[in-house]
């Protein structure tokens, strides 16, 4: 590592890297910048619903569950407790990894993670489908209802894995639970969902009971065995490791999108917070001794349902998204001759960003809703984290001529009561309430700033930057009381400016 990535890791030992927006914020460049410093890279939420886009030998990879430090030789890698996993993702995600020549020896799951059960796929699905407009956009990979069943005492845990009996037992209760809530839903839409490919494509159907209980049980034991190499006790081998090796945290998602902080219920159903994150790879939030927060650099995108106040385009960017017919592929080619950002139309805006920042979704492919930075949004997250900031994709704004900072709200809602406190229809805030209800009424107000238009990717120190977005970051900076540590203007590594 180089002289000022090493002085921002002086003294320290443990370090986390997680989202202070809606996650895709860039992190996996950044995991692999630290996973070279670090011994032991830990993820601690969530599952195969995330996805961090790494390059390795030139080539784009993408991981969902496996730590993205997992690139590195020699590192140990850990999937924490705090993780759901789906046996037969992570066996596949693995095969995939060793195919391209990775290393996948020193992995590491938690016997204490929670396994995700087709039961639980298949009821986020049915979920989806008949929500109608109550849409959350889940990815449907059976997080909420891994989640759910954990806390609501019905849930499987990856030991049972690894004895039959008790997971025949467990899985049986789990099944004559969801039995009386599967009966509700027509069995048609069941075999359709059932005849998916995550879903093994139909072999888990049964005409009478909905899901087959013993092909259930006969592929879950048979990934058992092919997981039971790297099944340990992690939470120990953490704890045992701390202070004496360095020990990355790698986040998922993103603060607003925490089950217990963020834009409820448009959330995922983890804590994807810093104090989830340590306490999914076994650790206390204050066992970290540097945490790094993401954001966008100047913008921020948004995937599934949910408020976005600095939306470009609102509810026309909103539907257009998340209609379920719109791809990378056809976006660019309807788009691919619009001009630049120029403070024009609102919703071509949001078009020409997404497919500057290569904004579809790692996981989902699908497009992901765009809009300016949100301070009050920010001013809100910052507020439960340390003020370290790592600032990504600036060079995305190479072209605008004209780059808006949202510095407050109008709230346009209806007079409702927050915490105790009055919002007035009409009121300005400074600070972002996590309130769905409330958020969808907050209008931004801008503050406009003239873009840089030039190249970034030969800046190495922040003296390099040009003077429009000096300016924008010293603005930031004072009115969130924010300390960016980290500038990133391209995606090769060698783009970064350590402050
Ligand atoms: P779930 O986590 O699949 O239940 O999805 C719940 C919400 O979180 C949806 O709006 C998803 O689009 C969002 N979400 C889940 N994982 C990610 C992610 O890795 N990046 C961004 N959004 C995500």
């Amino acid at each position: 590592m180089k002289k000022k990535e090493l002085k921002l890791l002086e003294n320290v030992n443990t370090v986390a890297i997680s989202c202070r927006q809606w996650g895709d914020t860039g992190k996996g460049k950044f995991v692999d910048i630290f996973a070279e410093w670090a011994d032991i890279i830990v993820r601690g939420t969530g599952g195969d619903n995330a996805g961090h886009t790494v390059v390795f030998n030139g080539q784009e990879l993408v991981t969902h569950l496996v730590p993205s430090g997992i690139l590195r030789k020699g590192k140990t890698n850990i999937i924490g407790n705090g993780t759901v996993v789906y046996p037969k993702a992570l066996v596949e995600e693995i095969i995939k990894l060793e195919e391209k020549g990775i290393d996948c020896h020193n992995l590491k799951l938690a016997h204490n993670a929670k396994i995700i059960l087709p039961t639980e796929i298949l009821l986020d699905r049915l979920k989806e489908v008949s929500a109608g407009s109550g849409k959350i956009g889940s990815t449907g990979k059976g997080i909420g209802p891994t989640y759910t069943d954990f806390v609501g005492r019905e849930g499987l845990i990856v030991n049972d894995l690894l004895n039959p009996t008790f997971f025949r037992e467990k899985f049986k209760r789990h099944l004559k639970y969801k039995l009386a809530i599967l009966k509700t839903y027509d069995s048609e839409l069941i075999k359709t969902i059932l005849d998916h490919e995550h879903l093994e494509s139909g072999f888990y159907f049964d005409s009478e009971n909905y899901l087959n209980f013993e092909a259930v049980c006969e592929k879950y034991l048979a990934y058992g065995e092919k997981l039971k190499s790297y099944i340990c006790d992690t939470d120990s081998f953490v704890r045992s490791n701390l202070g004496e090796r360095k020990i990355l945290l790698e986040g998922a998602q993103g603060d607003m999108l925490s089950i217990d902080h963020g834009s409820y219920p448009f959330v995922t159903s983890s804590d994807c917070t810093v104090a989830g994150l340590a306490k999914g790879a076994g650790l206390r939030e204050s066992d970290i001794d540097l945490s790094l927060g993401i954001i966008k650099g100047f913008y921020m995108t948004r995937v599934g349902a949910g408020p976005f106040p600095t939306e470009l385009g609102g509810e026309q960017s909103d539907s257009w998204c998340n209609g379920g017919k719109i791809n990378k592929a056809m976006e660019k080619a309807l788009y691919h001759s619009t001009p630049k950002i120029d403070g024009g139309d609102e919703f071509l805006e949001g078009v020409v960003l997404r497919i500057a920042g290569n904004e579809y979704g790692a996981t989902t492919g699908r497009p992901r809703r765009t809009g300016w930075l949100d301070l009050p949004l920010l001013r809100y997250t910052l507020g439960f984290n340390s003020p370290d900031l790592i600032l990504t994709k600036l060079d995305v704004l190479n072209d605008c001529d004209v780059i808006k900072v949202c510095n407050h709200y109008k709230y346009t809602g209806e007079n409702c009561v927050y915490a105790g406190q009055k919002i007035l229809s009409g009121k300005y805030l400074e600070t972002a309430v996590p309130q769905s209800e409330i958020m969808k009424f907050c209008k931004p107000i801008y503050v406009k700033f003239p873009g840089w238009k030039c190249d970034l990717k030969d800046c190495r120190d922040y003296g390099d930057l040009p003077e429009e977005l000096k300016h924008i970051l010293e603005f930031i900076t004072k009115e969130t009381k924010a300390r960016p540590r980290i500038i990133s203007v391209g995606a090769d590594r060698e783009e970064t400016i350590f402050l």
